[in-house]
């Protein structure tokens, strides 16, 4: 198949686009390198050993997509170009709306204009907000707690109504627990700008010594060691559903929504533990009070998406740690690893 990326030279998207160059698939990509570095599509190519199509443009363009998309036909579009962070989303909605909502729904017109029909979707599992229980399926209630999250039921609720209305013949919304790691080649890895968000690349950077420590909000939780458990799961598991999506939705033409997760549950203690015995370092902690808004544990039941294209997670949290480290220290040019 070939396969327009949007958001292609980011984080989750890098990871995919190697993971189908694997399987044999073409890959073009449509990235406007808002959040992305320049650097990505070299290391990919070194990566895949393929010449990779790369178009500088925003989602919301649509003669520009549409433009891409007539150069480059494909059989689908995997979309994940959007704003991530749920605090900006909060300061500034109206960004979140644009880029978020009105970014997908240009795509989907570009797309209708050029024909293209299938769609695998990054959506969150922040869709099911504060669950009452875990693991989630996905049948649980979904329910919006911040704006981010507003954006990402919307936009699956779009592509849903389209899947609906038979304008797009096949589509996957794809719910992701907490994407982590990095390509065990050391080649692509996630570069957050500023201050990490998130745990792993806050970890890693206190690592490499450009943290003092890492603050842990809250240890009074309902869980074993009493701090917060997630479902971590490998970029790099993460790019192979997407790739088997993919293949399933555009063999079958058929709608799915599913989790993405491995099904463990992982504290942040336990997290800290594994790094610290993936990479020999040691990791200060300063535990700090509760977020507001933080769930004590949040965990997918993953068991739909084997069932319906047979993916499951493969790689342990020992290999998110490891590889995060190889990618991170790589970076800051230690070379312990
Ligand atoms: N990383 C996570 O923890 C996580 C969890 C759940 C869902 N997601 C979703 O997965 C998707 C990918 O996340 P990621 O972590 O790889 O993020 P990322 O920021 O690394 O990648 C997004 C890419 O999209 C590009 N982009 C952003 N706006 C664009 C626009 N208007 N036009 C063209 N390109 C644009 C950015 O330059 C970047 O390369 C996002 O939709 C995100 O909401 C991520």
């Amino acid at each position: 198949m070939r396969v327009l990326l949007t958001g292609g030279a980011g984080y989750i998207g890098s990871h995919t686009a190697a993971a189908l160059a694997e399987r044999g698939h073409e890959i073009v990509i449509l990235d406007n390198f808002a959040n992305a570095e320049r650097d990505v599509p070299a290391r990919l190519e070194r990566l895949t050993g393929k010449k990779i199509p790369i178009i500088e443009a925003d989602i919301r363009d649509v003669p520009a997509v549409v433009a891409a998309l007539r150069e480059h036909p494909v059989d689908a579009v995997i979309h994940f170009a959007a704003l991530k962070a749920v605090g900006e989303s909060e300061a500034d909605p109206l960004l979140y709306y644009d880029m978020n909502i009105i970014g997908t729904i240009r795509l989907l017109q570009a797309m209708q204009e050029a024909n293209v029909t299938r769609i695998v979707f990054s959506s969150s599992a922040t869709v099911y907000g504060q669950p009452d229980s875990s693991p989630i399926l996905e049948d649980f209630p979904t329910r919006v707690e911040n704006i981010y999250g507003r954006t990402k039921l919307v936009m699956e609720d779009l592509i849903r109504d389209l899947a609906r209305t038979k304008k797009l013949k096949a589509a996957a919304n794809l719910r992701y627990f907490n994407p982590v790691g990095a390509h065990p080649s050391g080649q692509i890895g996630e570069t957050p700008r500023g201050v990490p968000n998130n745990l792993m690349p806050y970890v890693s950077q206190v690592a490499t010594g450009e943290r003092p420590h890492l603050r842990v909000f809250g240890n009074d939780y309902d869980t074993p060691d009493g701090t917060g458990v997630r479902d971590y799961i490998h970029v790099v598991d993460l790019a192979e559903a997407h790739a088997l999506a993919l293949e399933h939705i555009v063999t079958n033409d058929v709608s799915i929504t599913v989790n993405l997760g491995t099904g463990e549950g992982t504290s942040v203690l336990q997290l800290v533990t594994a790094f610290e015995t993936a990479t020999g370092r040691t990791i200060p902690i300063v535990i700090a009070p509760r977020r507001p808004g933080d769930v004590s544990s949040y965990y997918a039941n993953p068991a739909l998406a084997e069932q319906t294209f047979g993916w499951r997670a493969k790689l342990n949290v020992e290999d998110m740690c490891r590889d995060s480290w190889r990618w991170q220290a790589s970076r800051a040019g230690i070379n312990d690893i």
